[in-house]
């Protein structure tokens, strides 16, 4: 059994390459070896990307019995904890996937749309006529939100102390250089960044088994998400206990405002960036009736997201696919055990797919249909994202406050705007400011 080929740098070298800069790692080793390509760092078993929609689906249409993916993604454990969904693998997986997909989903989105929609307008109008960093307000909308619709929590005391101390919490491994902490064993220090990270997490803690406690002494169950998984039951009758609780609840905050926020941000500047673009948007907006349920009938706005998500997908990689017995992918025969992961990145930038993928070109959606393995940034199969169509959601509701209620100008800025590590995940440079105007 061999591994696809694997650059000679050394593996050391390699990781600080990825740290620094993923998205330059990522294509320097595409241009060299192609659909399939092993990675070897240091600290970390070899593993595979893997770069070409025939392959992606060979693992993401398969049956996930013959997968595994939690096991695999152990640098997220002390992020996430034991009992986070992304670290779970078969009968527990699934069983919580059950849980927790459909508050995200159907009917349940359409409740969520007149609050998504008041959280973006106080904000937007609070900084009205300032220059405001487009993450962090961005980010601020995504983190009301998911706040609301997972804990039922409105702005308030536990709100604020919520909102500091994980902003805190991630801000302590955000940037490129405070990230090597979470890929470099040795560097998980009590005396370096790291250090401050778990003093902000168990803070974090601190305030989140508060609230599950809160919760649990209310006489009625809200509809927010943390009350459905508190009064849920396994097929042994057993409720969840605090620490799979907190450990449900932190991965679907970090997971659910993170990236939308960062969506966000690149759809603002890329829209900025083509006038052409906005204007066709603005003329679809025009004809719309203003009706929160019919948003998703706006074609352009639905390709403008699309698009955005392929340019610059914010997990470049998918979770990992661990296969439970030997397969063969392309030429290879692969070992039961070796992590496999689908790079959304690259597939989403191949030109045999995406003439000129460069291109921000949103129009491309409207004119042709991508397989689910040719346009992924969601990841596919039983793990695929389960908060993509609230992400989508919340991503046009926001997008349409601004541009029906408000205007704004990116603020030009000599230092260019790049996809930057960001924790785990890709984001524009942290510069990116706008101005809001009405
Ligand atoms: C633009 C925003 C988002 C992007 C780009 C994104 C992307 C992803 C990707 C690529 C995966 C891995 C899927 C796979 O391996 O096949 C994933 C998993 C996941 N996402 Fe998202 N996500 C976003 C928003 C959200 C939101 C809003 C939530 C929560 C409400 C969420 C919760 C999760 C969870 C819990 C998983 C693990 C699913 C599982 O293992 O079964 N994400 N996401």
């Amino acid at each position: 059994m061999t591994l696809p080929p694997h650059s000679p740098t050394p593996p050391a070298l390699q990781l600080w390459h990825w740290i620094t800069d993923p998205i330059g790692y990522l294509e320097a080793n595409f241009r060299r070896y192609g659909d399939l390509f092993s990675v070897r760092w240091q600290f970390f078993q070899p593993f595979v990307l893997v770069n070409h929609p025939d392959y992606v689906q060979q693992l993401l249409g398969a049956d996930p019995r013959h997968f595994d993916t939690g096991a695999g993604s152990t640098l997220l454990r002390p992020l996430l904890g034991d009992y986070s969904l992304l670290l779970l693998d078969g009968e527990a997986h699934q069983q919580q996937r059950k849980l927790l997909l459909p508050p995200f989903h159907g009917d349940r989105l359409l409740t969520y749309g007149g609050v998504i929609q008041a959280i973006a307008h106080t904000l937007f109008l609070a900084y009205r006529g300032t220059v405001v960093n487009v993450r962090q307000v961005m980010q601020r909308i995504s983190l009301t939100t998911i706040l609301r619709v997972v804990f039922g929590l409105a702005v308030g005391e536990r709100y604020s102390q919520v909102e500091k101390l994980l902003t805190q919490m991630i801000e302590t491994v955000a940037s490129p250089l405070k990230a090597a902490a979470i890929f470099i064993p040795w560097l998980q220090q009590p005396w370096t960044n790291w250090g401050e990270f778990l003093e902000k997490r168990r803070a974090v803690d601190r305030l989140l088994f508060a609230a599950i406690n809160a919760k649990r002494q209310q006489q009625t169950l809200g509809s927010d998400v943390l009350s459905l998984l508190i009064s849920a039951r396994d097929k042994d009758g057993q409720a969840m206990t605090d620490q799979e609780l907190r450990d449900q609840l932190l991965t679907l905050l970090l997971a659910g405002h993170e990236t939308t926020a960062s969506a966000l941000a690149w759809c603002l500047y890329l829209i900025d960036r083509h006038p052409s673009v906005k204007t066709k948007l603005l003329q679809e907006i025009k004809a719309w009736d203003n009706q929160i349920a019919t948003i998703n009938q706006l074609p352009y706005l639905h390709a403008v997201c699309q698009e955005t998500l392929r340019l610059y997908p914010i997990a470049i990689l998918t979770q990992p696919r661990i296969p439970r017995q030997t397969i063969q992918l392309g030429d290879y025969t692969i070992a039961a055990g070796t992590l496999l992961f689908p790079c959304i990145y690259l597939v989403h930038r191949r030109p045999d797919i995406y003439p000129s993928p460069a291109e921000f070109r949103p129009d491309r959606f409207l004119e042709r249909q991508y397989s689910s393995y040719e346009y992924f940034p969601f990841g596919g199969g039983g793990r695929r994202c389960i908060g993509a169509a609230f992400a989508l959601w919340e991503m046009k509701i926001v997008l349409l406050t601004l541009l029906t209620e408000f205007s704004y100008r990116i603020v030009p800025d000599p230092t260019p705007i790049k996809p930057t590590r960001r924790g785990i995940t890709v984001a524009p440079s942290s510069h990116l400011r706008m101005y809001i105007t009405t």
